[in-house]
């Protein structure tokens, strides 16, 4: 198994270019099941988690064709032909489904489109229990038949989904999604309230909507889409990730460094931005993006909670851990949407960060040392990724510590983030993939 080896204490200096967000292009591609024309989706990131979804398309009878680099330039990606002219199997089996929990996503257009879909539960995942009941609850409040079979959701609709009003009990990207998808090819009005507002189910919407749907809202909790009998294909550019963007903003602040985020978009970024400047990490829109750098008297302190957007997300907590690991003082992180993400806090620790956990919250006792020094009291150690955004975390501890890290088990980090080492050796890091 491949680990990453880092000699930390540099600071980051120079540009990154920012992938097409995962978190948009898998729905995006489990969208494409609800037409049998060509949908082609640009600024792809290349992933272990974007291969996992090609495969699962594939068994259900979508021919995939990926072409080269988008001629705009290295950091717009690649970009994949999905077409599903005829659904060859409505099955989405568990050897696949375990894999990534968000192959759940293929059940809303599989019923949509052939009227029943028989996919695998997912399970638990290392960062918690993760249920499915909202997807499930959404599908049958627009007359679909749902049991649990075996494992498997066994979901039938033969006269078509219906128009209702859906009321997500508690906010979920994933269901969201789901019934999105499901409804814009239900008879009627579907209503869905209490939706996720991510800015990448604004991206599905759209997509969407380009493909012929009708959603109104998007951006909103309230998402109204009448449902229409047939959907086109689309040629659709993927949205660039936000998470990614922030994750490499955190680098450059916890060496004192200062990159440019090439393709970032401020507006997505806004409520990071403004949590982080209370840490004293300084970010600003660009032409081509958003630089970022550490403020000259070292990091602070800060207390965050985690929350749906445009809240802090989950999803860069872990990384916003190492950061405030190395501050001048203390901060509390709160973590509502996980109930077991805080798996890197072991692996921070012993890399010398002084963190206790008390249920959803964790206090870090930053080890900044005086005004202005970075990386301050992290040293290298031998630690252990457990899920994508806990690995990035030890990336970005073991960036500011002094001496070396090596982390095991990097597959986690290819499942989200795309040629990691280079983009941040490119900017000075001294970082190597040692493949056993
Ligand atoms: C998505 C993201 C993931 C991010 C998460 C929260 C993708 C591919 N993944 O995951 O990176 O961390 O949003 O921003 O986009 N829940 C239920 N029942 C359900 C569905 C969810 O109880 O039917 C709970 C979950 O266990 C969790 C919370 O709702 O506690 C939010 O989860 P959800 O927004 O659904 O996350 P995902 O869509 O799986």
């Amino acid at each position: 198994m491949d680990r990453i080896r880092i000699r930390g204490g540099r600071p980051l200096h120079g540009k990154i270019a920012i992938s097409g967000a995962k978190n948009a292009a898998l729905p995006l591609m489990a969208a494409s099941l609800l037409t049998e024309e060509t949908l082609v989706l640009r600024n792809l990131p290349h992933l272990a988690d974007i291969a996992t979804m090609t495969h699962l398309l594939a068994q259900h009878g979508t021919e995939l064709s990926m072409a080269g680099e988008h001629p705009g330039g290295g950091h717009m990606g690649h970009v994949l032909a999905l077409r599903t002219h005829d659904i060859s199997s409505t099955e989405a089996p568990y050897d696949i489904v375990r894999k990534m929990r968000a192959s759940v996503l293929v059940l809303g257009p599989l019923l949509a489109r052939c009227g029943q879909a028989r996919v695998s539960l997912p399970g638990g995942c290392a960062i918690g229990t993760r249920p499915v009941d909202m997807h499930i609850g959404g599908l049958e409040a627009l007359g679909a038949e749902i049991e649990l079979d075996d494992g498997y959701i066994l979901a039938r609709a033969p006269q078509g989904l219906q128009g209702g009003v859906v009321v997500f009990p508690q906010v979920s990207v994933g269901a969201t999604e789901n019934l999105l998808m499901a409804a814009t090819l239900a008879k009627g009005e579907v209503v869905l309230e209490n939706a996720a507002r991510e800015p990448e189910i604004g991206d599905l919407a759209n997509c969407l909507n380009s493909m012929g749907a009708r959603i109104e809202g998007i951006g909103s909790d309230t998402l109204r889409i009448q449902g229409v009998e047939k959907l086109s294909g689309a040629d659709y550019a993927v949205l660039p990730d936000r998470i990614e963007a922030a994750t490499y903003a955190m680098a450059a602040a916890i060496t004192g460094g200062e990159v440019e985020l090439l393709g970032a978009r401020w507006e997505l970024m806004e409520a990071v931005a403004a949590a982080l400047a209370r840490a004293n990490v300084r970010m600003q829109p660009t032409d081509c993006g958003v630089l970022v750098s550490a403020g000259s008297d070292g990091l602070s302190g800060i207390n965050v909670t985690t929350a749906p957007y445009p809240g802090f997300p989950t999803d860069l907590q872990a990384q916003l851990m190492a950061l405030l690991a190395t501050a001048n003082g203390a901060a509390m992180i709160t973590e509502t949407i996980f109930e077991n993400r805080f798996q890197h806090v072991p692996e921070l620790m012993r890399m010398g960060a002084d963190i206790t956990v008390k249920g959803a919250n964790a206090m870090v006792r930053g080890r900044g040392g005086p005004a202005g020094s970075v990386g301050g009291g992290l040293h290298g150690a031998p630690v252990m990724a457990t899920d994508l955004r806990a690995s990035v975390s030890l990336v970005l501890a073991g960036l500011a510590a002094a001496g070396e890290t090596v982390i095991s088990r990097v597959y986690h980090l290819d499942r989200g983030y795309e040629r990691l080492e280079e983009k941040l050796s490119d900017c000075g890091a001294d970082i190597v993939r040692l493949v056993d």
